[in-house]
């Protein structure tokens, strides 16, 4: 299909980054469209593992990577990621919006200074900036990549905006000087280095749809995560959903058909924030330790949990997820029996929707259903009949609750560990 979209149905960290890969492999284009560098994505080739935070996952099979609008870029992790590439022989085909924001030096320290101030309410950002430089961009305080290609015009942005974000820092009582002058020269380096790659992107693509190209949407985070769909304020600052892709890049949404739902096979988090079928104790950490569950960008120890089909099925409706992608099944092997979570108990209530607010969400009680686990997979797998019975029940079971197909299975974290079954 020319045009694909994948995003997370959960709380990112779902392996977003393997399916890309492997969708990759037939596009010409690999779009961001959303985040920053709070995502990561890891992609596991052979004995070579590359781990991107900015730069679409694509360029490593040598696809065109395209940053679009609605990503915040802070320029000296992508300048960083892109010369380490190439330093491994990976020359990264990429464009850059004219119109994406950049994290400035004052957003990494409002990051942390808020997260500090809100003691035990913190939200456990990444702090990389992201919530503080979304900010910039809706209040219109935002610098952009073509004002870095512009001496007067950065300096003129920066004259208005740096006493604002002076006081600011000085309101968290931080001693940090924004020098005018250091940030300015700084910072048309960074325009000077991306200069090649930035361009309207918006055209690149609406051109690609018409010349029938073929287009992956990359999705950072998770429908969880989504600004307002997602677990409000315990969220990101972007639309993660697939609506998402269409403000992010600047193409039509009619064009966005084929959307994949990354759904890892069990539940997990990063930072604070309700996570309702949360295991605490032993098979928490079983799943933690054996699905390697630490974050790629922060190295957080990820919070453990059952498969939440309210979640699942509450992404699939927003998004209009077309297929599902099963993400991380073998790390289900050997538990003699699983818990899918279908619906909510809310003080007797049973609801089957995501409600809004925490203060509901921390009374939420889970409704199980039960499943038979399975002891181990065989591989490889070639068809889903070569999976073990109970193994093919749980997938049968999570498409008929969500009543959205199956068209992926990853079963290991090798590109050959992936089942079509398209
Ligand atoms: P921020 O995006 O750094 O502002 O962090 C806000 C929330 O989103 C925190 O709970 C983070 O842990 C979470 N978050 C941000 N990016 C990711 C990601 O790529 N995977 C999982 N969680 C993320």
């Amino acid at each position: 299909m020319p045009i694909t979209l994948v995003i997370g149905t959960q709380w990112g960290d779902e392996g977003k980054g393997k399916v890309v890969d492997y969708y990759a492999k037939k596009a010409d284009y690999v779009v961001r469209f959303q985040g920053g560098n709070n995502a990561g994505h890891t992609i596991k080739v052979g004995e070579n593992v590359y781990k991107l935070h900015v730069t679409p996952s694509g360029v490593i099979q040598g696809k065109t990577g395209i940053i679009g609008n609605g990503v915040v870029i802070d320029p000296e992790v992508l300048i960083k990621e892109l010369d380490e590439l190439t330093a491994r022989g990976i020359h990264p085909k990429l464009l850059i919006s004219d119109r994406a924001h950049l994290i400035m030096p004052y957003h990494k320290l409002l990051d942390g200074a808020e997260e500090d101030l809100l003691g035990t309410q913190k939200i456990g950002t990444t702090k990389r900036g992201i919530g503080p430089c979304y900010s910039d961009k809706i209040a219109r305080n935002g610098i952009r990549t073509c004002d870095i290609l512009n001496a007067q015009l950065l300096k003129r942005k920066l004259e208005r905006i740096l006493p604002i974000k002076q006081k600011m820092l000085s309101i968290y009582s931080k001693r940090d000087i924004l020098d005018l002058s250091s940030i300015h020269k700084t910072y048309l380096n960074y325009g000077k280095c991306l200069k090649p790659y930035i361009t309207t992107t918006h055209i690149t693509l609406q051109e690609a749809i018409t010349q029938n190209k073929t287009i992956l949407f990359e999705g950072a985070q998770g429908t969880m995560l989504d600004v307002d769909f997602g677990t409000y304020p315990y969220t990101t600052s972007s639309h993660t959903i697939a609506g998402g892709a269409a403000i992010g890049t600047g193409i039509s949404p009619r064009h966005l058909t084929n959307i994949i739902g990354i759904v890892k096979a069990y539940t997990t988090r990063v930072g604070e924030g309700p996570l309702p079928t949360e295991l605490t104790e032993d098979i928490g950490q079983y799943l933690q330790q054996k699905g390697q569950e630490f974050g790629t960008t922060t190295s957080r120890p990820r919070r453990c949990g059952w498969l939440d089909l309210v979640v699942v099925r509450h992404s699939c409706n927003i998004s209009g997820i077309t297929n599902l992608a099963i993400t991380k099944l073998d790390v289900l092997n050997g538990l003699k029996t699983l818990k899918v979570c279908t619906q909510y108990k809310i003080n007797g209530k049973i609801i089957n929707y995501f409600p809004a607010n925490t203060y509901d969400l921390e009374k939420c009680e889970p409704i199980y259903t039960q499943l038979k686990g399975w002891t181990d997979l065989p591989k490889p797998i070639t068809t889903l009949s070569d999976l073990p019975k109970e193994a093919q029940e749980y997938l049968t079971y999570i498409q008929k609750e969500v009543a959205t197909p199956i068209s992926l299975v990853s079963y290991g974290p090798e590109r050959s560990e992936t089942l079509d079954c398209y």
